[in-house]
C-alpha cells in the first residue's frame, strides 16, 4: 500500500487551481510541487508564489521538491499551513544536516532526495534525522521521462536500513511512475509515489487518480 503524490509540473498551469482540486477530491494524498531553478537542473519551473496561489483551493497537503541550488535561502518561502514536506537534494547541500534541521525548525517534515547516480551510502549519516527519503527514478528536470528501474534497489536497501536501525523516514519515488509499473513500485516498499504526466496527462483526472490508488492498494 502506498500514497499518491501527483506532480503539478504536468498540470495545465492555466487551470492549476481547478485541476489540483479535482485530483485532491479524487483521493490524492499530497500535491507534489516541483521547483526548478535552471542551475541545479536544466529547466525552470515555478517558485513559491505559484504554490501559494493554491492556498485558497481545497487541495491535499504540499509535498515540496526543491531542485535548486542553495535551498536554505528559500526554505521559508515554502512554509504554509498546507506544507507537509520540503525535500532538498543531497547533491545540492554541502551542509545537509544543517539544512535538514532548518526545514524541521519550521515544523515541516524534512526530505532528502538522491539522483539516480547517487548511492544510498551518501545518506548514511542523515537517515536518522530525515522524515522522508526521495529516490529519483529519472534524472530530475523534466516530466514524462522513462522510469530507471535500477533505482528501485535503493528503495529495497532503504527498507532494510530503516528496519535494522529503527529509523522513521518515509520512502518516496519520483519519475516515470505509471499504472503499468505501480505494483512493482509498491512491492519494493515505496510509501509515496509521485506521478506527473501519468496523472495530469489523462483525459479524466479523477478516474486516473482512482485507478492509481487501486494499483497502489489504497
Ligand atoms: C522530475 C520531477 C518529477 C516529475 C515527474 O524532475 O521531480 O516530479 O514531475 O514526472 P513524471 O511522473 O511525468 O515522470
Ligand atoms: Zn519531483
Amino acid at each position: 500500500m502506498a500514497k499518491l503524490s501527483p506532480s503539478i509540473l504536468s498540470a495545465d498551469f492555466a487551470r492549476l487551481g481547478e485541476q489540483t482540486e479535482i485530483v485532491s477530491a479524487a483521493g490524492a494524498d499530497y500535491m507534489h510541487i516541483d521547483v526548478m531553478d535552471g542551475h541545479f537542473v536544466p529547466n525552470i519551473s515555478f517558485g513559491a508564489s505559484v504554490m501559494k496561489s493554491l492556498n485558497d483551493f481545497e487541495t491535499a497537503p504540499y509535498d515540496v521538491h526543491l531542485m535548486i541550488e542553495d535551498p536554505d535561502r528559500y526554505l521559508g518561502d515554502f512554509v504554509t499551513e498546507k506544507t507537509e514536506f520540503i525535500t532538498v537534494h543531497q547533491e545540492a547541500c554541502p551542509h545537509l544536516n544543517r539544512t535538514v534541521e532548518h526545514i524541521r525548525s519550521y515544523g515541516v517534515g524534512a526530505g532528502v532526495a538522491v539522483n539516480p547516480a547517487t548511492p544510498i551510502c551518501m545518506l548514511e549519516d542523515i537517515l536518522e534525522y530525515a522524515d522522508l527519503i526521495l529516490v529519483m527514478t529519472v534524472n530530475p528536470g523534466f516530466g514524462g521521462q522513462s522510469f530507471i528501474r535500477s533505482c528501485m534497489k535503493k528503495v529495497r536497501k532503504l527498507v532494510e536500513i530503516r528496519e535494522k536501525y529503527g529509523c522513521e523516514f518515509e520512502i518516496e519515488i519520483d519519475g516515470g511512475a505509471k499504472l503499468e509499473n505501480a505494483e512493482e513500485i509498491v512491492e519494493a516498499g515505496t510509501d509515496i509515489v509521485v506521478a506527473g504526466s501519468a496523472v495530469f496527462g489523462a483525459e479524466d483526472l479523477s478516474q486516473r487518480v482512482r485507478e492509481f490508488r487501486q494499483k497502489l492498494g489504497t
